[in-house]
């Protein structure tokens, strides 16, 4: 690897400790599929840590990099799975109950499976109405809460041989609340945890944990664990990264394809309906109003900040916009989403476009979980802290700096981190320019 001057990366030695809170469909899909491929039973399809290539230098040059080969990242053998649930079954009893792969496959990883026990959660009912569990931590206070939550990463490290760890919040989706004056500071914050303030939710206790104990967090629901002032400072101070939120996998992804294309092009959008019909944990959970409007309002914000009324006002200025869940237990983890786009074109007349997305919700998540844990750790060696919003490409409600317009659009994300690898590796920065009939740039950009 190239090294750039300005950047220090330390090596990825030794054995990475990757934890979740929650061990439900997309978490089990994730320590499944890395046992498959590490005994070559499967491909990481999906995951652009272990299957992306990378442009290098000019066109001319044909250089096209491995991502895994130009940025030192964990390897798959030197991750260590972990997690928290507040239910007891192990990641083997836990993939068969999610039904997200096949029977077959399951029981061949038995062995490493089984061995994933989650560790006791922080839980409250009045975050997520519509499930309840056993193995829940008591505490005297939220901080309490918290200083276990840091005991048991320190445990699990230790007893694991684990050098370094990240955490990807891969738990229900709590129920929609916005910041208030607790999460304005971290001075706030903590007098709000010693206070068993009501507004702290137990991913912001994750989160809290996490930071004090410098490991990078990524959030990949839509409830706010992160995104708030106390703990950005909280991360800054312990210069440790973040990011979220919302993993974007499905309807969203088609969504930040499509939206920029259309925009792109100077084509109108009057209405945007968007329907799902999801049977798993996860749609049980989206089926309470609560939980549902922390999605509803990661899903919307995309097509507001794509399709931009302010910028396009004769294009944009009237979208109907309408996201729907619908909880519908025969189809378990293989959700299907309908969209009807109504568009118009040159002199207002109207289209339509109609998408439907048989998907596998778990399939698409978690190669997207693998890729934020390698990257997260990455930008920690690289003594990256604040919020990450290189891996914006990652997620639904991308989280940016305050007064920073959130990026959208899934090609200049792309683009975005690209050119953070380049940057890490000392390569030249890609800008497309390529005038070459002008003589601008012999080389070819
Ligand atoms: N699959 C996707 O395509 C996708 C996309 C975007 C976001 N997400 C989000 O990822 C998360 C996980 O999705 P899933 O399909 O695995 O859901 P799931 O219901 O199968 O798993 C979530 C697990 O979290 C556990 N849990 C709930 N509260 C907890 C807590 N406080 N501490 C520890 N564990 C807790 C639950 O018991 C459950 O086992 C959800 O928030 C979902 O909205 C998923």
């Amino acid at each position: 690897m190239t090294k750039n001057p300005k950047v220090t990366i330390a090596p990825a030695a030794g054995k990475l400790a990757v934890l979740t809170p929650g061990m439900g469909a997309v978490a089990t899909t994730l320590f499944a599929g890395v046992e498959a491929v590490k005994r070559g039973m499967a491909e990481p399809v999906g995951s652009y840590t272990q299957m992306g290539r990378i442009r290098l230098g000019k066109r001319s040059e044909n250089r096209m990099k491995k991502v895994n080969d130009l940025v030192p990242l964990a390897g798959l053998n030197d991750i260590v799975f972990g997690g928290w649930d507040i239910f007891s079954e192990n990641a083997y009893e836990a993939a068969k109950h999610a039904q997200v792969l096949e029977k077959d496959l399951v029981e061949a990883l038995q062995e490493p499976l089984s061995k994933i026990k989650p560790m006791a959660a922080v839980f409250d009912k009045d975050y997520i109405k519509r499930i309840d569990g056993p193995n829940v931590k008591t505490g005297k206070n939220k901080m309490d809460l918290a200083d276990q939550l840091r005991a048991d990463i320190r445990t699990f490290m230790k007893d694991n041989g684990c050098d370094r760890a990240v955490m990807v919040w891969c738990a229900s989706t709590e129920v929609y609340c916005p910041p208030t004056e607790v999460h304005q500071s971290l001075k706030a914050f903590e007098e709000g945890l010693k206070n068993n303030d009501p507004a702290i939710s137990p991913s912001q206790i994750y989160t809290y944990a996490a930071l004090k104990e410098r490991v990078p967090y990524a959030n990949g629901s839509p409830n706010v664990s992160v995104e708030m002032p106390a703990l950005i400072e909280l991360s800054k101070e312990m210069g440790t990264p973040i990011c979220g939120s919302d993993f974007k996998t499905g309807q969203t992804l088609l969504k930040t394809v499509i939206a920029p294309g259309l925009r792109n092009r100077q084509l109108g959008v009057a209405g945007w309906y968007s329907t799902n019909i999801l049977g798993n944990r996860d749609g049980e959970v989206l089926d309470d109003p609560g939980s549902f409007k922390s999605k509803e309002v990661s899903k919307t914000g995309v097509l507001g900040e794509i399709c931009s009324a302010d910028m396009y006002p004769e294009l944009y200025s009237n979208i109907h916009h309408v996201v729907r869940i619908n909880y519908y237990p025969p189809r378990g983890d293989n959700k299907e989403g309908w969209d009807n786009i109504d568009i118009f074109g040159w002199l207002g007349y109207p289209m339509q476009i109609k998408v439907n997305f048989l998907c596998r919700d778990s399939i698409l998540a978690a190669p997207l979980v693998l890729d934020l844990a390698l990257f997260m750790d990455l930008a920690g060696r690289a003594g990256m802290r604040g919020i990450q919003e290189w891996l914006s490409f990652y997620f639904k409600a991308p989280v940016a700096a305050p007064g920073l317009k959130v990026e959208h659009d899934l090609s200049v994300q792309l683009l975005k981190l690209e050119n953070t690898l380049r940057f890490f590796t000392n390569e030249e920065l890609i800008n497309h320019l390529g005038l070459t009939h002008y003589g601008v740039d012999e080389g070819e950009a």
